[in-house]
């Protein structure tokens, strides 16, 4: 489905995002594994997150919804998913990787995990890999790709140094530590976003933080009472970062996550130039095992260059594709680097991204690690492919609003993904 955005309209009032999909993923899955029935409130009702509920229900869960994103998940338990069962994880990468962190520790159990044809393309061997080494039997496609299958055998503790740094491998691998014996230690390179740590926590779970260390020993089971789940930061970016393109823009957003995990985007907008109040968390007052909110305020300002560092880049890798719109409108040039975990993603994102703003008149290029954009006033417009990646889809009508002549977004429906209410939410505050 092709939908136009046209320039001109100033984004004006307030967006309440739509529930975190990091979260909703985690909620899904902790909730199955809790030995009592979990309530989760301000759930995400989209493609990928139904993927998780479909998965865990297939596990052996019982999940009731309400319409208002109420769910009770009564599951399993963490040594009892439903064996033999074949999982459909759709377009839904944290699925894909966080799951076999579950399955890999029940000893006898066989399961197969498979997905949409991106799915087909994204590597699983970075978590097969430290299963392996814990004790599980697991079999991919080529070594590498899915369909992937897992044996559960008893697992054993390692310590597992991350070649990359991704919340994702982090998190499967504690799941895992959950049902090894000993303790599992996972060494980040740069920290990565810590809902899986925080959750851990939060259900009792031997969970330990040192540095970049994080440290899970056996439990018995888990228990997660509530979880309600904030804002989703990753999808109020492509809303803030239309209020900082266009003129007179004002746009307040509410509930939303301030995990400074999560929020590397908005400290990179601000560097840039933006107008931006609100309290976002601060590294250092981190809460151990809560999700804090935020509301922000967001406003149009005149933007300079900005150069992301590897460091930042798992804080904001979700976001990176909006960093490259903004320096087209930036003083300068904006350069993101040791961003070559893009190119992993729903589609390859330094491919997708810089061919898709060069169609609309970017100065932007490719580089081994990320990409390179010379700010040149403006943006022209044209026709951008989505690839059937969400985030491009929503990037495309951005940049629509901030061109000269509109964009048409090829593709559009992809943005279900993870934001079903997005063409209207974004209608609703230009209208
Ligand atoms: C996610 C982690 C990130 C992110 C993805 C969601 C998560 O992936 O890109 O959209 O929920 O843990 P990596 O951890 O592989 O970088």
């Amino acid at each position: 489905m092709n939908a136009t955005f046209r320039p001109g309209a100033a984004v004006r009032g307030t967006l309440v995002p739509p529930p975190d999909k990091s979260l909703s993923h985690r909620a899904a899955l902790l909730g199955a594994i809790s030995a009592e029935p979990v309530r989760v409130t301000n759930f995400l009702d989209a493609a990928d997150t139904r993927s998780s509920l479909a998965a865990v229900r297939a596990l052996g869960a019982l999940v009731e919804a309400r319409n208002d994103g109420e769910l009770m998940i009564r599951g399993p338990g963490l040594r009892a998913a439903t064996p033999g069962v074949a999982i459909d994880v759709g377009n839904a990468g944290t699925l894909l990787r966080l799951l076999p962190g579950w399955l890999a520790g029940q000893d006898g159990g066989r399961w197969t995990l498979d997905g949409d044809a991106s799915i087909r393309r994204r590597p699983v061997d970075r978590v097969a890999r430290p299963l392996a080494a814990m004790g599980a039997e697991l079999r991919a496609r080529d070594d590498r790709f899915t369909p992937l299958e897992i044996s559960g055998r008893p697992l054993r503790g390692i310590e597992y140094e991350l070649p990359v740094a991704s919340a994702q491998i982090k998190s499967c691998v504690l799941i895992a530590g959950l049902l090894a014996e000993g303790t599992t230690t996972v060494v980040e390179p740069e920290p990565s976003r810590d809902h899986t740590e925080r959750l851990l926590a939060r259900a009792g779970a031997g969970i330990v933080r040192d540095g970049d260390r994080v440290g899970i020993t056996c439990q018995d089971e888990l228990l997660l009472d509530a979880i309600h789940v904030p804002g989703d930061p990753s999808s109020a970016a492509f809303h803030a970062a239309a209020a900082v393109l266009v003129r007179g823009s004002r746009l307040v957003i509410e509930g939303m996550a301030a995990n400074w995990t999560r929020v590397g985007f908005f400290r990179i907008l601000e560097r840039m130039g933006a107008v931006l109040l609100g309290e976002l968390e601060e590294r250092e007052a981190a809460a151990p095992d809560a999700e804090p909110l935020c509301e922000l305020d967001v406003a149009h300002g005149p933007l300079v260059a900005t150069r992301v560092t590897a460091d930042e880049v798992p804080l904001a890798i979700d976001e990176l594709p909006l960093v490259a719109l903004l320096g087209c409108f930036a003083e300068g040039e904006t350069v993101v680097e040791g961003a070559q975990e893009l190119r992993l993603k729903e589609s390859d994102r330094i491919a997708t991204v810089v061919d898709g703003l060069r169609g609309l008149g970017a100065d932007i290029e490719a580089t081994s690690d990320g990409f390179a954009v010379r700010g040149s006033g403006g943006l022209r417009g044209g026709v951008l492919d989505a690839h059937g990646d969400h985030r491009l889809a929503m990037l495309g009508a951005v940049a629509g609003l901030a061109s000269r002549d509109g964009v048409e977004v090829a593709g559009i429906e992809a943005a279900a993904v993870s934001y079903p209410g997005f063409t209207a939410d974004l209608a609703a505050l230009t209208g």
